[in-house]
């Protein structure tokens, strides 16, 4: 186990490397006065955004905010982990990387090296295998595998007999040990090892780096044995760790847009050979958390494939609970559910690349899946199934980071599990007048001088019930804040409207987030931010709005929009405990708290 890195050597390093030399061996910089600018390789874009400062070397895209030092640019452009990144960027300058607390990485290492060459024999041992073998050969053939695809995957075959692979690499005991290590031999009870893999096909397991790190074996036809023989685990080979096709996924496309995951080795396969090269699929396990972290850090958006029926639903069910706590924002998970019967090789044999393509626009979005699936068998007319819906969403959503995914999923959540507002209808009148009139103080008291061009949203009983005219609020709110960014300094979270159930609440959030993370952005750069959303038109519209008045008074008129959406996000939150109240179902502690706001005025 390699120890932590110390601070002071990754300040060393840095100080000795040029970020510029780094970056230009991989991507054309074009010299731009002091800086040196080039087409952005972590989005799309005619023009060139992206800058490299030797000054303060770093790396800056004005459009998509990507930004960082040589290392970061090494892990997310080369796609390796911060301990490769040192270590490449070390190895430039000829500096040794010191672990703190450890030499014992050393031997460790020359025998993991001895490890990767018996795995790349072979593999190589089952490609020459494969082309010997008439029947193997048509095996893939009958499978409609061409010979490129065939290649691309360094497809092999295991011959049938137990001691092909051994007699051909294992001719000392040191190899014998080392393909025993790695998975490719097996040690009866006594006597001598023999192959693992008989008469199979063979799929090489590649890592990150396109070196070979086990196998996975399939049956000609028929038999007893599992259709499907993977190495164990060995010291290179952590299946839930690994994704197979994502070496030949970063192999043919520059920048990856999407990823497919699905369940076989052919369906990637198959994937990839009908103009889909996106596809990976997990090794014979659900997909865990390593795994999630890995597809987010290739791509953003990331489409589980599965079968419709119910062990698809339920393992589809297993990777939400993996992804969702790595839900960072602008990282989005869709769910494909394929016909039974069907998977991805049948589909995109029958349907071509089009058809496959036209069922990925159709995917279902995390949100709805999980919701989908956690209202199923609950009733939510009744206050109990409202509650268990709760109850069982609660920790789900709390384990997702926060920002805006988390928001929107806790207002979905809130959405569906508040009373409905014609319960209200039982209130008391009285009681309903109290409340009119207090909220009536409240509002007076929060609102404060308004300026003379904010013309005050009329505030109605609720938010369900709201019209156009509220919801201009978080419109105005949104477009003061895309032309004037800077306005979002004034204003940090955490912001009590996060809980406003309105139509663009959530962006709003977001936005205020983006601002402040970019002091220097414009109109431009936020509109570049949200270029692939669905927001973008909508946002665009916004930003060209004309809105009148001089800085001071937009500002005074975005600081009063805030402040309304608050006191709308007070009154909702009245709402729903006067009509909980109205059920008899507040506990002690909403008790306390509705006759706090009820008094906030008063007292
Ligand atoms: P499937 O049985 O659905 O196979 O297993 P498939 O990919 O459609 O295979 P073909 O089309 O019949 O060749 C899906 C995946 O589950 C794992 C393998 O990774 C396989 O690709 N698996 C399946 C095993 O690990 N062992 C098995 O015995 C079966
Ligand atoms: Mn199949």
């Amino acid at each position: 186990m390699a120890g932590r890195i110390p601070d002071s050597f990754i300040d060393d390093l840095l100080a000795r490397v040029d970020i510029v030399d780094v970056i230009q061996e991989r991507i054309p910089l074009k010299k731009a006065g002091r800086e040196y600018s080039a087409r952005c390789p972590f989005h799309d874009e005619r023009s060139p955004s992206f800058t490299v400062s030797p000054n303060k070397q770093f790396y800056h895209c004005f459009g998509c905010g990507a930004h960082g030092s040589a290392i970061k640019f090494l892990m997310d452009y080369d796609r390796i982990e911060f301990p490769d990144a040192i270590e490449e960027l070390a190895g430039r300058v000829g500096l040794k990387v010191p672990y703190e607390g450890g030499r014992q990485a050393a031997p460790v290492q020359a025998d993991t090296a001895d490890l990767y060459t018996v795995l790349d024999q072979a593999a190589r041992y089952f490609q020459h295998a494969l082309n010997d073998s008439p029947t193997a050969r048509a095996y893939f053939d009958g499978r409609g595998l061409d010979p490129a695809t065939q290649n691309a995957f360094g497809l092999g075959y295991a011959p049938d007999t137990y001691e092909g692979l051994r007699n051909a690499l294992g001719n000392t005991p040191q190899r014998i040990a080392l393909l025993e290590k790695a998975g490719m031999l097996i040690r009866g009870e006594r006597g001598s090892p023999y192959d693992r893999f008989r008469d199979r096909v063979m799929f090489p397991i590649q890592d990150r780096r396109g070196r070979v790190i086990a196998f996975g074996g399939r049956v000609l036809e028929k038999s007893d044995g599992p259709k499907y023989l993977n190495s164990p685990e060995t010291p290179l080979f952590h299946k839930g760790r690994e994704l197979f096709g994502l070496w030949q996924v970063r192999q043919s496309q520059q920048k990856i847009s999407r990823i497919l995951v699905v369940e076989g080795y052919m369906d990637v396969i198959a994937l990839h050979q009908h103009g889909l090269p996106q596809a990976v699929a997990t090794l014979g396990t659900a997909t865990t958390r390593e795994h999630a972290e890995i597809l987010f850090r290739n791509c953003a958006d990331v489409y589980f494939c599965f079968d419709g029926d119910r062990a698809g639903r339920q393992a589809a069910w297993r990777a939400v609970e993996s992804v969702l706590p790595r839900m960072r924002d602008g990282r989005q998970a869709h769910f494909l559910f394929l016909p039974d019967g069907e998977d991805p090789d049948s589909l995109v044999r029958q349907e071509g690349h089009s058809g496959f393509e036209q069922r990925l626009l159709a995917a279902t979005s995390l949100s709805e899946f999980f919701f989908a699936h956690q209202e199923a068998g609950t009733d939510l007319r009744t206050a109990d199934g409202r509650a268990r819906l709760a109850e069982r969403c609660k920790e789900l959503i709390a384990g997702i980071p926060e920002g805006a995914f988390r928001d929107r999923m806790q207002e979905i959540l809130t959405d569906k599990t508040a009373i409905r507002w014609s319960l209200a209808a039982s209130l008391s009148p009285q009681m309903r007048e109290g409340v009119e009139e207090m909220l009536e103080e409240r509002v007076a008291q929060l609102r404060g001088p308004v300026a003379p061009t904010a013309s005050p949203a009329p505030l109605t009983r609720n938010a369900a019930t709201a019209g156009d005219g509220q919801r201009s609020v978080v419109r105005q709110a949104v477009a003061l804040l895309l032309q004037n960014p800077s306005f979002a300094e004034n204003f940090q979270p955490p912001y009590t409207f996060v809980a406003l159930r309105k139509p663009g609440i959530a962006l709003l959030v977001e936005l205020l987030g983006v601002c402040r993370a970019r002091p220097n952005a414009n109109s431009a750069t936020l509109l570049e931010h949200y270029r692939d959303r669905e927001e973008a038109a909508a946002l665009r519209k916004l930003a060209v709005l004309d809105l009148h008045g001089d800085a001071k008074t937009m500002r005074q008129e975005f600081t009063d929009s805030l402040r309304r959406l608050e006191l709308q996000t007070m009154q909702q939150r009245i709402d729903d405990l006067v009509v909980r109240q109205g059920e008899a179902s507040l506990d002690d502690a909403e008790k306390a708290e509705l006759r706090s706001l009820l008094l906030a005025k008063r007292g």
